[in-house]
């Protein structure tokens, strides 16, 4: 898809078929998580791939039991993983670049995931405790993000935004 139109196009989609995502498409998504930048190229996320019912189950409920994570049947879960840029960038690492890498990964993915003709939706209302036991992951592990993906049931409108010029200030505020 040219890139405009992907930009144009992208919507959440929060109803899915229940048909699994083709293995090759997966890869091409995570292919695109893997190209995004990140501070220092240290690339301090996780991603976890699920697509085991129970856990499926036990994501829902972390999210409060959202129907869009109840229909997919698939879920990337994006970690911020401090521990791997703590040393080179200290505090800043740890508070905000681990952030940005796994925010940055997600959003390539989910753009990937569009232009492959997948559905998805950033769902960032969580328990993290709850997110963490579902997968299996180290407390020092911040889930930023679950990426519920399939094909799309729904054709949604756009949403609102901002206008350019009530969002961008020229020069200073
Ligand atoms: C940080 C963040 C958190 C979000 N959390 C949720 C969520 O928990 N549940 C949900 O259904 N959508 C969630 N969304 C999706 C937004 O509601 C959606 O992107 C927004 O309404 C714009 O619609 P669009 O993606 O179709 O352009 C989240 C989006 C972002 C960026």
């Amino acid at each position: 898809m040219e890139f405009h139109e992907l930009l144009r196009t992208r919507r959440s989609i929060r109803d899915f078929e229940p048909r699994p995502v083709e293995a090759e498409k997966m890869r091409a998504v995570l292919e695109a998580a893997n190209a995004a930048p990140s501070a220092g190229d240290l690339q301090a996320y996780e991603i976890v791939l699920v697509t085991d019912p129970g856990v499926r189950s036990a994501l829902a409920a972390a999210a409060h039991e959202q129907p869009c994570m109840l229909a997919a049947p698939a879920m990337l879960v994006f970690f911020a993983n401090p521990a791997r840029t703590s040393g080179r960038y200290g505090c800043r690492g740890i508070e905000l670049y681990c952030l940005q890498d796994a925010s940055i990964a997600c959003a390539y993915a989910q753009l990937r995931a569009t232009d492959l003709g997948l559905g998805s939706v950033w769902v960032g209302s969580f328990e993290d405790a709850a997110v963490r036991a579902a997968v299996g992951a180290h407390e020092r592990l911040l889930p930023v993000a679950i990426l519920p993906i399939g094909h799309p049931a729904e054709s949604p409108e756009p949403t609102p935004r901002r206008g350019v010029e009530d969002l961008v200030k020229l020069g200073r505020f």
